[in-house]
């Protein structure tokens, strides 16, 4: 996607070979016009597939899931990382673990929100290694729902998570895909792989 692509190239910084700090227009500071791009592109490509809910992972995942739930005109759903007082029924649950952060969290969605009539489309703001995703289908195969596509922002290609989600044969789609960060400089295959 042009407009992603060259905010990434203008305004994302290189922290290491393994991170890019996208803080002035996604997870930190948001750009609500681009976000309103990302929306319109995600419903484009999964409209076909009557989405019934857009399914994401607090928080950053959050601005582009929204969006697009707008577009598709279904809800958002977001999945939590501690559980809220207020989520006092059954919940699907998952753990995650993040190879970057070197941690395990568990994630929480509520039984009364996703059944197996949903049309799930998964949304975040980043792949790395794939385990957020991965614990968000997850979620959706406990509610016997069924996973539509999965919708990313930005994919460090060279990490494992693409490839592994799709060899699982899920639809991966990804804004901008990034093929390395070596030497401080964002390398890019630009176009959009299904
Ligand atoms: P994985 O789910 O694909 O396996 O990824 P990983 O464990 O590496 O991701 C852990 C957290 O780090 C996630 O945010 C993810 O969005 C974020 N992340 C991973 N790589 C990058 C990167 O290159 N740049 C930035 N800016 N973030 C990255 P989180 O902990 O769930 O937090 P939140 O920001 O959604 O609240
Ligand atoms: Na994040
Ligand atoms: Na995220």
């Amino acid at each position: 996607m042009r407009e992603l692509i060259e905010k990434i190239m203008e305004e994302g910084e290189v922290l290491s070979e393994h991170v890019l700090k996208v803080d002035r227009f996604l997870n930190h500071q948001v750009d609500p016009q681009l976000m309103k791009k990302i929306g319109e592109h995600f419903a484009d490509e999964f409209r076909h597939e009557r989405i019934t809910k857009v399914l994401t992972l607090e928080s950053s995942g959050i601005s582009p899931a929204l969006m697009t739930a707008y577009e598709l005109n279904v809800p958002l759903l977001v999945a939590r990382k501690r559980k809220p007082v207020t989520l006092s029924e059954n919940t699907y649950k998952a753990s995650v673990y993040s190879f970057t952060k070197r941690e395990e969290t568990e994630i929480f969605v509520s039984q009364t929100l996703l059944d197996c009539e949903d049309r799930v489309l998964i949304i975040d703001d980043f792949l790395a290694n794939g385990q957020a995703a991965l614990g968000l289908t997850d979620i959706v195969a406990q509610a016997k729902a069924h996973v539509a596509g999965i919708g990313i922002v930005i994919e460090k290609a060279f990490q494992g998570g693409g490839q592994l989600l799709r060899s699982r044969g899920y639809r991966v789609v990804s804004l901008a895909r990034i093929a390395s960060l070596q030497d401080g400089t964002v390398k890019l295959i630009e176009e959009v792989m299904c």
